[in-house]
C-alpha cells in the first residue's frame, strides 16, 4: 500500500508542476517584542485542484523561521486559534525547564483562545526546530512546526544559508489530509504514520537556485511524524558540519552522498556547487528500491565564480558540559518492548499490570522497562551534575528515534562495544535488536522527557521522563 502510493507520487511528481507555493519567511528574534506564533487552521496550496486544510503557525508550514544569535533571549507568544489545546516545544534547545512546552510536565496545555509566552536564552548555536507537543501525532502531522536557527557569533563564510525541511503527508484522492487514519493502531504498532507525499519547505517541487562556484550551507530538518528519510545527492559531495545543532569535531563527507535522517534530527551540510552554469542536479528520497526527486540544485546561467574554496573547517564548539564520567555514571537500563511482531505479553499501565490485548484496546502498544506511557514517578531522579547513562535495548522489531529533552548526549556504547568520540545529539535511531547507551551530564534542572520521536510510538507508550534536582 505504502509502496504503491509512494510510486504514485513518483508518477505525479513528473506530471504536475506547482508554482507559487509559499515558503517560510524570516522573523527576527529580538529583545524588543515577542514573535507571535498564531496557531490556527489554515491551508496549503499543495495541489492546483484544491487547497489542503492544515493547522499551522502563522498561516504557513513550516511556520515563521525564527533566527537568533547564540546567547540571545528568544521571546515567542503562542496564540491558540485552534479548536483544541496546544503547546510549543523547542526541540534540541537546552532550555529552562518551564519553557520546554510539555503539557502535564512543564506547563498546562494552552487552551483554545488562550496565549502562552515563551522566553528563554539559546545557549547553543545551530539548527533547531519548534513543534506542538500536545497531541503531536495529529498536530505535527497537520503542519504545526517551524525552524529555529541560532547563529554562531561568526558564522562560517558561505554564499547561501538554506533551510531544507523534510516532511511527508498522507493525502487522499480528494487532496485532503487523511484524517481518518489519525490514531490508527496499525500505524502505531508498526513504523508509525508514514505519508505518501514528501515536501521540502512545504513544497512538492522545491528547488534551490545556485551559482556555479558557490558554497552553500544546507540545514536539513526531518519534521515527519515517523519517516526515516534517506536522501541521495546527485553529483555533489556534501560535508557534514553539525548534527542536531552540535558541531562535529571534524567535518566529513557523506558516504556515497547519502544521508539518513530520523524524525526530529537535523544535519547541517556544506555543499560546494561545482557543476556548470545552467546545470541541474536532483536531491532524491530513496525508498526501498526506488527513488523520487524532492528538490534540486538549479544552476543559474551566471558564469562560474572564480576563487578557491578553502577546506571546510569545524564550527566552534557549543558550551556543553562534555565531562562525562562513565565510571561514576548513574546507569539506567531501558528495555524497549512491544509493537507488531514483538514479544510483549503484558505491561504496567496506569498502575496496573495489563495484558497486551487490554493495552491495545487502550491504544497502547509499547513499553519501556515494562511500563506503558508517562509514569507518575520519574524513571530516575539525579542530582544536577550527575553523569546519566541510558542503556537502551531495542527488543522490538522496529527502529525508534530516541529523543532526550533539555540535554545533548553522546553514544558511548553500541551492542556492547565502547564507542569513543561519538557526536553530540538529541535524537538517536535505535535499530531493531540493537542496544545503544547514551550518556550526558545532567546539568539542566527540571523534569525532562525521554521518548521515541516517531510520534505514533510515543503516544502509544514509548515515553518516559527523568528529573534533575
Ligand atoms: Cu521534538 Cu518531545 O520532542
Ligand atoms: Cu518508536
Amino acid at each position: 500500500m505504502e509502496r504503491r502510493e509512494f510510486l504514485r507520487q513518483l508518477a505525479l511528481l513528473s506530471a504536475c508542476s506547482l508554482g507559487g507555493v509559499r515558503s517560510a519567511t524570516a522573523a527576527a528574534a529580538t529583545d524588543a517584542g515577542p514573535i507571535v506564533l498564531n496557531a490556527a487552521p489554515s491551508s496549503a496550496a499543495f495541489f492546483d485542484e484544491a487547497p489542503t486544510p492544515l493547522w499551522t503557525f502563522g498561516g504557513q508550514t513550516p511556520g515563521p523561521l525564527i533566527r537568533a544569535r547564540q546567547g540571545d533571549m528568544v521571546r515567542a507568544r503562542l496564540v491558540n486559534g485552534l479548536p483544541e489545546a496546544t503547546t510549543v516545544h523547542w526541540h534540541g534547545i537546552r532550555i529552562r525547564n518551564d519553557m520546554d512546552g510539555v503539557p502535564g510536565l512543564t506547563q498546562a496545555p494552552t487552551e483554545p483562545g488562550a496565549e502562552f509566552d515563551y522566553a528563554f536564552t539559546v545557549p547553543d548555536a545551530g539548527t533547531y526546530w519548534y513543534h506542538s507537543h500536545h497531541r503531536s501525532w495529529s498536530q505535527v502531522a497537520r503542519g504545526l512546526y517551524g525552524i529555529l536557527i541560532v547563529d554562531e557569533p561568526a558564522p562560517p563564510p558561505v554564499d547561501q544559508d538554506l533551510v531544507f525541511v523534510l516532511d511527508d503527508w498522507r493525502i487522499g484522492d480528494d487532496y485532503q489530509l487523511d484524517e481518518a487514519s489519525f490514531g490508527s493502531m496499525h500505524d502505531a504498532s508498526h513504523a508509525g504514520r508514514l505519508g505518501n507525499w514528501a515536501t521540502v519547505n512545504g513544497q512538492f517541487n522545491h528547488e534551490m537556485a545556485v551559482r556555479s562556484g558557490e558554497r552553500v550551507r544546507l540545514r536539513i530538518v526531518n519534521t515527519a511524524n515517523s519517516r526515516v528519510f534517506e536522501l541521495r545527492f546527485d553529483r555533489h559531495e556534501p560535508i557534514v558540519i553539525a548534527l542536531d545543532g552540535q558541531p562535529v569535531s571534524s567535518p566529513y563527507a557523506l558516504p556515497n552522498s547519502m544521508l539518513e535522517i530520523s524524525p526530529g534530527q537535523r544535519v547541517d551540510l556544506i555543499v560546494d556547487m561545482q557543476l556548470s552554469p545552467g546545470d541541474a542536479a536532483p536531491i532524491s528520497v530513496v525508498f526501498r528500491d526506488d527513488e523520487a526527486p524532492v528538490s534540486q540544485f538549479s544552476y543559474t546561467s551566471t558564469e562560474r565564480l572564480t576563487r578557491d574554496l578553502p577546506p571546510v573547517e569545524a564550527l566552534p564548539e557549543n558550551p556543553l558540559d562534555r565531562n562525562i564520567r562513565l565510571d561514576s555514571a548513574k546507569r539506567v537500563p531501558l528495555l524497549m518492548e512491544g509493537g507488531a511482531m514483538g514479544r510483549m505479553r503484558e505491561a504496567r499501565y496506569q498502575g496496573e499490570q495489563r495484558a497486551m490485548r487490554d493495552l491495545i484496546r487502550e491504544g497502547m502498544v509499547w513499553a519501556m522497562n515494562g511500563e506503558v506511557g508517562q509514569p507518575e514517578a520519574p524513571l530516575v531522579r539525579v542530582p544536577r551534575g550527575t553523569t546519566v547513562q541510558f542503556d537502551m535495548t531495542n527488543q522490538t522489531a522496529w527502529p525508534h528515534a530516541m529523543h532526550v529533552h533539555g540535554h545533548h548526549f553522546q553514544v558511548v556504547e553500541r551492542d556492547g562495544q565502547p564507542v569513543n568520540g561519538a557526536p553530540w545529539r538529541d535524537t538517536e535511531l535505535a535499530l531493531p535488536g540493537e542496544s545503544v547507551s547514551c550518556a550526558f551530564v545532567a546539568d539542566n534542572p527540571g523534569k525532562w522527557l525521554l521518548h521515541c520521536h516517531m510520534l505514533e510510538h510515543s503516544v502509544s507508550g514509548m515515553l518516559t521522563w527523568f528529573e534533575v534536582v
